[in-house]
């Protein structure tokens, strides 16, 4: 005999919790089920261990997708102010840690626990190790053959999220679902995360792995600046995994590596005022001494290139190599091998196309009684908080109205 639900929500992650506790506080009997065997499982790892769980800044150009405009009303209903409302109401502490990034000042398990207890206030039925064979629609609602027998639901909510980490229960089950029901897909790809480098490079900064400098970097027409890190694999940090979101196969990255700063201005002055400095002297101030280091001896390769010497003395320097230089260090341009994929991606890129979504309550349009919701959407926020902050806003917006 199958069982019966008003609304079966798909994915119990940070969207999905959000859209069964909303449609349980309506009155709806929910059933919200998972594959894997415990909630939210994402939200435990976010943020490095204290999820950054909302933006006080975040608008809807902090968001990629091929429909800009989709994101605004769910984003304009349910505020940031409204998750820290609810955040304040169950006492959890968090830290303002750059400017309008929230974090937990504990563990994201706070954010977790306050979500799950949510739920459980809102009657939510959250079954758990449950999988999905099948999804068939009627005129006006759903039938779902699952690991538990089948379930017949007025409304289908799917949060199953994008495809980044699959350890973390990831699958594309979602776009599968939405290919099977017509909708368009548009391509996905692992976003926020970090680039490996060709060979030589790689060899080349592998020494300093572990070393982390404050630049800027731009990629398709986008400038972070925030700190870099250099790994192993190769390149990491905020302002790598921003520029990541904006880069596509065979496009080169360029770094600022002393970004705020007048360079030839500053040398020109130093030329004059310690005319017996040296350019690596100067680097040193600036980074690490083994980055300066670095920095230094690719300078002189450049200058070698161009058939020139690197001076010892700033004094030595002229106008046009002072040019040179300043150009090297705030315009040093590379092309990433790759990037390391959906293994560590935060993100992912593409999916369920808006178009046939209605941005009021996320049901597709020629098929009311399913909503799709939260990353495996065509919307992507950057790092910050933005992220969750889709997942609440769209999550609440499809629990309502049911
Ligand atoms: P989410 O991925 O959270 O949930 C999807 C759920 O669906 C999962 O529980 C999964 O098991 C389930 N599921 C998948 N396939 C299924 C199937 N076939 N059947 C049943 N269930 C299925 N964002 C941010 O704003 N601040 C931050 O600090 C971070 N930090 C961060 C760190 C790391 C390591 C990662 C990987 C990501 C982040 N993010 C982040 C991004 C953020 O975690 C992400 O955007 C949201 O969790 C997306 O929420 P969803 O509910 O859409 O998907």
């Amino acid at each position: 005999m199958s069982q019966t639900a008003d609304v079966v929500v798909l994915g119990a992650g940070a969207a999905g919790l959000m859209a069964a506790t909303t449609a349980g506080y309506t009155g709806k009997k929910v059933l919200l089920l998972d594959h894997t065997d415990k909630p939210g499982k994402k939200i435990l790892m976010s943020g490095g261990g204290r999820c950054n769980f909302t933006n006080l800044n975040t608008t809807p150009a902090h968001f990629l997708s091929s429909n800009p405009n989709f994101c605004i009303s769910a984003l304009k209903r349910y505020t940031p102010q409204h998750f820290v409302e609810l955040v304040e109401r169950h006492g959890v502490d968090f830290v303002e840690k750059a400017p309008g990034q929230l974090f937990c000042a504990g563990k994201s398990k706070e954010i977790l626990n306050l979500l799950l207890t949510e739920a459980d206030w809102a009657g939510v039925d959250l079954r758990m190790k449950t999988s999905i064979n099948q999804v068939a629609t009627t005129a006006e609602s759903v039938r779902l053959e699952t690991s538990a027998g089948s379930i017949d639901a007025g409304t289908l909510i799917v949060a199953t999220g994008g495809l980044s980490i699959p350890t973390l229960g990831a699958t594309g089950f979602g776009y599968d679902l939405a290919r099977q029901l017509g909708l368009n897909l548009l391509p996905t790809r692992a976003g926020l995360v970090p680039f490996t480098l060709h060979p030589e490079l790689k060899e080349r900064l592998a020494p300093l792995s572990g070393l982390s400098a404050e630049v800027e970097v731009t990629c398709g027409g986008h400038s972070f600046a925030e700190p870099l890190l250099i790994t192993h694999r190769g390149l990491s940090g905020p302002s790598i995994l921003q520029a990541s979101s904006y880069w596509q196969p065979g496009a080169s990255v360029t770094i600022n590596w002393l970004p705020g700063l007048q360079v030839v201005e500053e040398l020109s002055q130093l030329r004059l005022t310690a005319p017996k400095s040296s350019l690596n002297a100067w680097l040193n101030d600036h980074h690490a001494k083994r980055l300066a280091g670095l920095l230094t001896e690719m300078l002189q390769e450049e200058f070698a290139s161009k058939k020139l010497q690197l001076p010892e003395r700033l004094a030595d320097f002229s106008n046009n190599q002072l040019e040179l230089v300043g150009q090297f260090l705030q315009e040093w341009t590379f092309t990433p091998a790759g990037t390391e994929g959906y293994r560590t991606a935060e993100v992912t890129l593409g999916g369920v196309d808006t178009q046939a979504i209605s941005s009021r309550d996320f049901s597709v349009k020629d098929l009311p009684q399913i909503r799709f919701i939260g990353e495996v959407l065509d919307v992507t926020g950057q790092l910050g908080g933005f992220n969750f902050q889709w997942a609440w806003a769209s999550g609440v917006a499809a629990g309502q109205d049911l």
